[in-house]
């Protein structure tokens, strides 16, 4: 196979950026070479310097060439219900969530909505993403058939919950415990799938169904747990009803022993110093959802307290309750509530983020998030011009450029996107490339 090379401006992070100043943070090339060979990075360097040979060269300048961005939360299963108004968290869930849901025991939904969902993920520069599929084990086939098709690092579970939820969605603790069991076997490790034990939360799981996620947590180390914490404050009341034994809410999940570093942990904002500590001390993900905090009326993430106890964070966006696909729009809104809270997000801050911070908070840091030799080339490509408005303001420094494409950016600023090496947003929809 001939080896390709994208030239173009290149950033990638080597650690997070401790202020604006920290140029020891990321690699910038301004007339980069990043040569791809069987779908991996093989080098990156000057252009000037790279070993050309036979290869293909796609000329992307004046673009910026990013590592594909990365979104720790979203359920796919709600791809189709964006908007729906609600006031929030539960009556969304109750109102909404729980009857679209339903629709995937339907044969051929499932494939159907998958598909369109990854057409949204490539079309807005997401290459690796995090998803709740519904309780139905046939929504985590198609989930993962449709990643292996187009070659993504995907990682998924079905949707545990056995109580406090319509009928047609619920399993059994023993139903849920089996059928994940199958369906890890069936795809974790295949392609670049990689399987979320998935209780939805504490609200939807019995005691009994929390200590069979706690035996598949045990017997499947090599997998990611995941769930919600602390959204809302009715979830958090209802919860602690729920579970009067336990201190907290996530001392829930504690006492279920499903905390760990593999585990990620959809909101976290009402978080009391013990649960921060909690947090820091397991290594589980934090993870900060704005556009869906926003929308649900849910509540404005501390950031920086927790950073300061050393809780790892994420960032996603939750689709449905989040309002946006795009991590560039995620984390405008970010930055927005971490200005009501005086805290400041800075663009290099955000851009880590998006790329090797959310590969570091799946431990996949050697894997994607950077675009260094042996890292698979999942790359994004930016256009900071790509709308009049921000043809308007083009920013002077990278800090600036990064700060606009965050702030007016959307899938319209994504030129292109490559998975594994191929050409993905141009061939969507079996348009040539
Ligand atoms: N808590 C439990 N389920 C959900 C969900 O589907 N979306 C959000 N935002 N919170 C939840
Ligand atoms: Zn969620």
């Amino acid at each position: 196979m001939t080896a390709k090379i994208l030239r173009g401006r290149v950033l990638s992070f080597l650690s997070e950026p401790q202020g604006l100043d920290d140029v020891s943070s990321f690699l910038y090339l301004e007339d980069g070479a990043i040569t791809i060979a069987d779908g991996k990075i093989v080098a990156v360097g000057d252009y000037a310097s790279a070993e050309l040979g036979d290869a293909e060269i796609v000329d992307h300048r004046p673009h910026l060439i990013l590592p594909g961005f990365i979104d720790l939360h979203l359920h796919y299963v709600q791809s189709q219900m964006i908007a729906a108004y609600a006031g929030s968290l539960l009556e969304w869930l109750n109102t909404y969530t729980f009857v679209e849901e339903q629709k995937f025991g339907q044969q051929g939904h499932a494939g159907a909505v998958s598909a369109d969902f990854y057409d949204e993920l490539i079309r807005n520069g997401t290459t690796t993403a995090v998803a709740y599929c519904s309780s139905h084990p046939r929504s985590v086939d198609a989930y993962f058939a449709e990643a292996e098709r187009r070659n993504m690092l995907m990682i998924g579970g079905k949707v545990m919950m056995d109580r406090n939820a319509p009928e047609a969605l619920c399993d059994t603790a023993q139903s849920g415990y089996d059928d994940t069991k199958i369906l890890i076997e069936r795809w974790h490790g295949r392609g670049r799938g990689l399987y979320a034990i998935s209780p939805r939360f504490a609200i939807t799981s019995t005691t009994a169904q929390l200590e069979a996620s706690r035996t598949l947590a045990a017997e499947h180390p090599e997998c990611y747990v995941q769930t919600h914490l602390s959204e809302n404050d009715a979830e958090i009341s209802f919860s602690m009803e729920l579970y009067p034994d336990s201190p907290d809410y996530t001392g829930i999940y504690e006492d279920y022993g499903l905390l760990g570093p593999r585990t990620l942990l959809g909101h976290s904002i009402h978080l009391n110093h013990r649960e921060t500590r909690v947090l820091a001390e397991t290594g589980a993900v934090a993870v900060f959802c704005p556009t869906s905090n926003l929308f649900l009326g849910s509540g404005l993430f501390d950031h920086d307290r927790l950073q300061q106890a050393g809780v790892r964070i994420g960032m996603a966006t939750d689709i449905g309750g989040g309002t946006s696909f795009s991590m560039l729009r995620t984390m405008d809104e970010a930055y927005k509530i971490l200005q009501l809270r005086k805290q400041r997000l800075t663009p290099l801050s955000s851009f880590y983020k998006m790329t090797l911070g959310n590969a570091r908070a799946l431990s996949l840091e050697g894997t994607i998030g950077t675009i260094a030799p042996g890292n698979a080339a999942d790359l994004v490509v930016l256009d900071s011009g790509a709308t009049p408005v921000m043809r308007l303001r083009q920013g002077s420094s990278l800090v600036d450029e990064l700060f606009l494409l965050q702030t007016l950016g959307d899938d319209r600023a994504i030129a292109e996107v490559y998975v594994a090496g191929a050409r993905a947003k141009s061939t969507l929809g079996g348009l040539a490339a």
